[in-house]
């Protein structure tokens, strides 16, 4: 089989559906509107959740596209060989108009013609839905399968944890999937072995979900007016795969990337996987969020703390490889170079990622600066192998350094951290300055437009943590302010506990202890 390129293939699952008479749509914002449980956009089908529930959509019901997403709730994996935090998902739709038997055969076709990716068909394997309580077995798209040639054993039914799918809300269209396999040729882990264990012999690349349900808030399926089709082929996934390759990172799409860092640091990527991956994820990602036409920017909450965290962490590992803040912009030009003719907002916004992209730079880098040169004077005079609590306390709350970059400071010279005592240090604090507020409403601080911003500030800060502690279902329900206190109604099923009061009180407290900047912007 030949080498696909990450264009080829984006190209070809267009151009394949394109002659099948679908409309090829563009990608829509990697933010979602109207959707305020998630942060960004996690599949194909996200931005058209309004049309598979029946709304008339004005290109017609053959739809396909190549959607930005973002899923970062297993941010912390990235680094491994393949995690990766953005990436692109190629989909075809069809709404209320073909159903299981046309949808599979095209999937067949485009896989196996040889005038599109060609894969032997013995190298293919496919799930269906085994059905249960509350959806039946999915026998249909098993019969479909062998009606195109495939023998059973090449077709396995599994439960609904694998071929079942919805929105990471659980609420909206869902239905049974059917799942594409390829086969790397790595021998069984056991007589079991089949596409639903991850032992890596099978590996996933496309998946056909048929949404004829609507799953509400208790867990109920209803059927819909339509009967729709949803796929999703993750496009970096599936040139790994298809191409033998080990990581996504050793994929086309990072190559210029990767040659851009080891010419930045001189440094070798075979040396530093860990630092140069999430270097190229957290770039790429930043990019993609900053390039958006929503404008986003680097904040304390929401997407825009994502966005800072992905930021700074970039820049973290730029400094491990040697590399300073400005090393952000050249590596972001390269995400724009490669995409820009795909995703035409890059171009547009290349000023305003590379603008702000310099800020955070400049505010990460003061706040490491200092940091540092703190920490380098703490060892100094240090006679044990163990920065204390108070001294990593101080760090963290004078300069805003991450507990956990002293951690790594410290691992470098030889050091630990007494992390009890820096939690402990950071209690008594708390305590201390609830201690002085209280202070200061007998004495009656005067500038009441100064307490009144403070407090409002604060309720963003309670409702952030609200919903961090409860879920995004949590909303502010009216704000009372006067200089001398702050009220604040929200949606809860029960009476908050004392321990659930600690928490809150904590996660408020945590955020205002990092004195982060607070400005006032005018917004279109
Ligand atoms: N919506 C389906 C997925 O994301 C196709 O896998």
């Amino acid at each position: 089989m030949k080498q696909l390129t990450s264009k080829e293939l984006r190209d070809f699952y267009l151009d394949f559906f394109k002659e099948h008479n679908h409309k090829v749509i563009p990608s829509a914002s990697i933010v979602p509107e109207n959707d305020p449980t998630v942060l960004f956009t996690t599949a194909g089908m996200h931005p058209l959740v309004p049309y598979l529930l029946g709304e008339h959509h004005p290109e017609g019901k053959r739809l396909c596209d190549c959607q930005k997403c973002i899923r970062t709730s297993d941010i912390d994996e990235v680094g491994d060989a393949s995690h990766l935090t953005f990436f692109e998902m190629l989909g075809n739709w069809s709404l209320g108009d073909y159903f299981k038997s046309e949808a599979i055969a095209m999937s067949y076709e485009f896989l196996t013609s040889p005038k599109y990716l060609n894969i032997p068909k013995e190298k293919l394997y496919f799930t269906c839905f085994k059905g249960d309580e509350t959806a039946p077995k999915d026998e249909e798209s098993y019969n479909i399968w062998k009606s195109l040639g495939v023998s059973e054993d090449h077709l396995f039914y599994l439960p609904k944890e694998n071929n079942f799918w919805i929105l990471g809300s659980g609420v909206g269209p869902c239905g049974p999937d059917t799942e594409m396999f390829y086969d790397t040729g790595k021998p069984k882990c056991s007589e079991n072995c089949s596409p639903a264990c991850d032992c890596g012999k099978y590996l996933e690349i496309w998946n056909d979900v048929f949404m004829e349900y609507y799953r509400d808030e208790d867990g109920n399926l209803t059927k819909l007016s339509q009967q729709n089709v949803d796929t999703g082929m993750g496009l970096e996934r599936t040139i790994t795969v298809l191409n033998g390759l080990e990581s996504v990172y050793d994929s086309d799409v990072f190559a210029n990337l990767k040659l851009k860092i080891e010419e930045l640091s001189g440094m070798h990527y075979e040396d530093n996987k860990k630092s140069f991956r999430i270097i190229m994820d957290h770039i790429r990602t930043s990019t993609f969020i900053l390039g958006d036409d929503h404008g986003i920017v680097p904040s304390n909450v929401g997407a825009g703390y994502v966005l800072r965290r992905l930021i700074r962490r970039t820049i973290r590992h730029l400094r491990n490889l040697g590399l300073m803040e400005d090393a952000l912009i050249k590596l972001a030009c390269v995400v724009i170079n490669d995409y820009q003719d795909v995703y035409k907002e890059l171009a547009k916004n290349k000023e305003f990622i590379c603008s702000e992209l310099e800020k955070e730079g400049i505010k990460f880098g003061k706040t490491i600066k200092d940091g540092e040169r703190l920490f380098y004077k703490v060892i100094k005079h240090m006679d044990s192998d163990t920065i204390s609590g108070m001294d990593a306390f101080k760090l963290f709350d004078t300069f805003g350094f991450p507990l956990e970059m002293t951690q790594e400071l410290a691992s470098e010279n030889g050091l630990k951290v007494d992390i009890d005592g820096f939690n402990k240090a950071f209690k008594d604090h708390q305590e201390k300055s609830k201690t002085i507020d209280a202070g200061s409403f007998k004495g009656g601080l005067a500038d009441s437009s100064y307490e009144s911003t403070k407090y409002h500030t604060l309720a963003h800060i309670m409702l952030a943590s609200l919903q961090k502690m409860y879920g995004a279902d949590i909303i502010q329900k009216g704000c009372n302010i006067t200089s001398e206190r702050i009220r604040f109604d929200f949606n809860l099923d029960h009476k908050m506990t004392d321990e659930e009061k600690t928490e809150l009180t904590n996660l408020v407290n945590e955020k205002i202890n990092e004195s982060i900047p607070v400005v006032m912007e005018e917004m279109p």
